[in-house]
């Protein structure tokens, strides 16, 4: 007797489902008992993946050469596979399941590419802009723990685009511009002048932006400012803060990486206004924006 096209789509599944408990079983005996968790894991999603949606051999062996094009395009100055886990909203996902809201704690968000370790030291006040062009901007706040006590001599981080939307990385020249470290004083104070941040597209030369054109996705970033700010005791925080009123804020951040409590006013001031520091920057606007950091504590 023939097989019945129910007993065909039994026998299918039987096998789908046998070739996964193979798989999961082949980690049985890893001695790490987490990454035993990871792979076994891992190979349920995929293959779950693969099943639901029917993946033919075409489209794997394009996805195969997708990877391939990330690893090749990938060196020393270029990550393209954090770039790939940004868009793909992984990034932002690990910051959520690794850091949790903790009462009045300033928010993570995205890393990035562009943070460099040893930028210079300025003083409070100082210019992290370096020779980068755009408009200066003052900004300044506290960095207190979540009960509010002032954190004397916290590490500030700071990092940003020019006014083209590039990074002293993308710089041809190897200067360094646009980022810096400063310390809180003792009150946990901190100020420094900056440039108002504008929007600015994700590198889109390589196989993550032909991945973004193809699926109609922007490639533009909120404008922002980066901040990462370590202190004894504390959790290191990483994260940004974006402008208000940014046109970009409504057609959304290519790597999903804006929360409503970072969004901070940037206040125009017309050329002429008197500067915090009295600093003389000639006919020039400015604008300035208050940031407190909260930090949460290193284990909750
Ligand atoms: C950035 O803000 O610098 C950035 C973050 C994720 C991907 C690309 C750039
Ligand atoms: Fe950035």
């Amino acid at each position: 007797m023939q097989n019945t096209s129910a007993e065909n789509r039994d026998e299918q599944t039987a096998i789908e489902r046998q070739l996964v408990d193979s798989v999961v079983a082949s980690y049985d005996s890893t001695a790490d008992p987490r990454l035993k968790e990871l792979m076994q894991s891992l190979t349920r999603h995929l293959h779950a993946f693969i099943r639901e949606v029917r993946l033919s051999e075409e489209e794997w062996s394009k996805a195969i050469g997708f990877l391939t094009a990330v690893g090749h395009i990938t060196d020393e100055r270029r990550q393209e596979f954090i770039l790939l886990s940004d868009v793909l909203g992984v990034s932002m996902q690990t910051i959520a399941v690794n850091n949790p809201a903790y009462k009045n704690a300033t928010e993570a968000t995205v890393f990035g590419p562009f943070f460099v370790e040893d930028a210079p030291e300025v003083a409070l006040g100082g210019d992290i802009a370096g020779n980068a062009t755009g408009q200066p901007c003052w900004i300044e706040g506290t960095v207190t723990d979540t009960a509010g006590n002032p954190v004397p001599g916290a590490r500030i981080e700071v990092w940003q685009n020019d006014e083209d939307g590039f990074y002293d990385v993308q710089y041809p020249d190897g200067r360094v511009a646009g980022r810096a470290h400063l310390y809180a004083d003792a009150h946990g104070r901190y100020r420094f002048w900056g440039l108002t941040p504008v929007p600015y597209p994700i590198q889109s030369d390589g196989p993550v932006g032909k991945m973004l054109a193809a699926t109609n996705r922007s490639p533009m970033r909120v404008a922002h400012l980066h901040f990462m700010v370590t202190a004894e005791g504390l959790r290191t925080l990483v994260t940004h803060i974006f402008v208000a009123g940014d046109p970009q804020l409504e057609r959304g951040d290519s790597v999903f990486g804006v929360k409503e409590s970072l969004i901070k006013q940037f206040v125009a001031q017309p050329p002429g206004t008197p500067t915090p520091d009295g600093r003389d920057i000639g006919d020039r606007s400015w604008s300035r924006c208050d940031f407190d950091l909260v930090l949460a504590p290193e284990r909750i």
